[in-house]
């Protein structure tokens, strides 16, 4: 049985909402990083026994937010030892705008799981990107290196586009079929 941990950071509920969805479709558990940028007690621990480790912040400023960096130092630790080593890595990001350089964050997601020795999984998904596309159709945010969802700046967390969360549970479905081919 895999074992795959979505360890996220939300600032307003929004990344929040994107990762319960990948963990719908993964059958994963969520991992929050608090305001502080901590992890729940027994947190290292639950990433130190998962066959697959899931990545999410929102995009700030073109990066991470900064309690997940505080979260990536700390994982130095583990990588010391290089305890994740050859465990599978995909990632998320979520952001205002349509672009607003969601690739610049999972590029530095990939960074962080290349510098743990992790095997990373993308969307494996097609852009939604012809004439007839509708903005709730699967990966209509058309990334493949790892899962992008945008959400309007003046939208609440409640009010995520529906066809990105769906897109969110089918990134999870695949992060889950590529643990099950791995393990
Ligand atoms: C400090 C800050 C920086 C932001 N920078 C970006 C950005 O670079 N690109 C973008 O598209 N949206 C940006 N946004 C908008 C957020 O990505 C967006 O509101 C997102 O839904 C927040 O997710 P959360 O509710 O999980 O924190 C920024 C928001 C904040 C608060």
């Amino acid at each position: 049985m895999s074992k795959i941990v979505i360890v996220y950071h939300s600032g307003y509920g929004h990344t929040k909402k994107v990762a319960e969805a990948v963990a719908e479709g993964s059958g994963g558990t969520l991992l929050a990083i608090d305001a502080e940028g901590n992890l729940p007690e027994g947190g290292w621990e639950q990433l130190a026994a998962a066959n697959a480790i899931v990545f999410g912040s929102p995009t700030y400023m073109g990066s991470v937010s900064w309690q997940f960096k505080k979260f990536a130092d700390a994982s130095s630790k583990p990588w010391y030892g290089q305890q994740w080593k050859n465990k599978l890595a995909a990632a998320f990001t979520n952001s205002a705008s349509m672009n607003g350089d969601k690739l610049s964050t999972l590029h530095y997601l990939f960074t962080l799981s290349q510098q743990h020795s992790m095997y990373w999984v993308g969307t494996g998904m097609m852009p939604s990107n012809s004439k007839a596309a509708t903005r709730n159709d699967i990966n209509y945010v058309a990334s493949s290196s790892g899962l992008m969802t945008s959400t309007p700046s003046d939208a609440s967390a409640d009010e995520m586009v529906p066809g990105d969360i769906a897109t969110a549970k089918a990134f999870g479905q695949r992060v889950a079929e590529a643990a099950k081919r791995f393990a």
